[in-house]
């Protein structure tokens, strides 16, 4: 198969499956996942008041105001960009751990708000879905 029909029969893949699995985002896996691996610094409740925060010289995001300071829409690939490594700021060394090693496979089809199909991990697709239902 040549390059280009490769990537034509991925274009045609994402656009049929991506329904399919848009649907596909575990909040309550995210929850989870967020209290095990997140929550020591974001914090309880994700205002960036972990117990570990007071020692950090970067201090951690509020992830509850997300939505707000990207006026009013969820962040979507920013978010995902940041927890997998793929945001160039944090790929040269940031404050923040990267997840992309470890909660980034198997790959999934998801969506940003603009509509612009998005492939992420299946963990933190499920992040991105807890992390949307405690915006403010
Ligand atoms: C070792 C502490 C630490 C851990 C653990 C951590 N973070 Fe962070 N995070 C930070 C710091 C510090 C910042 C702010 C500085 C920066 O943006 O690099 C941040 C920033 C972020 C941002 C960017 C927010 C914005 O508005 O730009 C997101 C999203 C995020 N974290 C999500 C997560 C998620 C989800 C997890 C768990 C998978 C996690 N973080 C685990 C320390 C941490």
């Amino acid at each position: 198969m040549s390059f280009s029909m490769y990537i034509r029969a991925l274009a045609i893949a994402v656009l049929v499956f991506v329904p399919a699995w848009s649907a596909a985002q575990d909040a309550n896996n995210g929850g989870d996942l967020y209290f095990q691996y997140c929550v020591g610094c974001h914090g309880m409740e994700a205002r960036g008041d972990g117990t570990v925060a007071d020692v950090l010289k970067v201090k951690p995001a509020d992830l509850t105001g997300l939505s707000a300071r990207n006026d009013g829409v969820f962040p979507t690939i920013l978010v995902a960009y940041r927890i997998d490594g793929r945001d160039p700021v944090i790929a040269h060394g940031g404050a923040m751990p990267i997840y992309g090693e470890f909660l980034g496979e198997p790959l999934v089809a998801t969506k940003a708000p603009s509509g612009q199909p998005l492939l992420i991990g299946q963990e933190i697709a499920d992040l991105i879905a807890y992390l949307e239902t405690i915006q403010e």
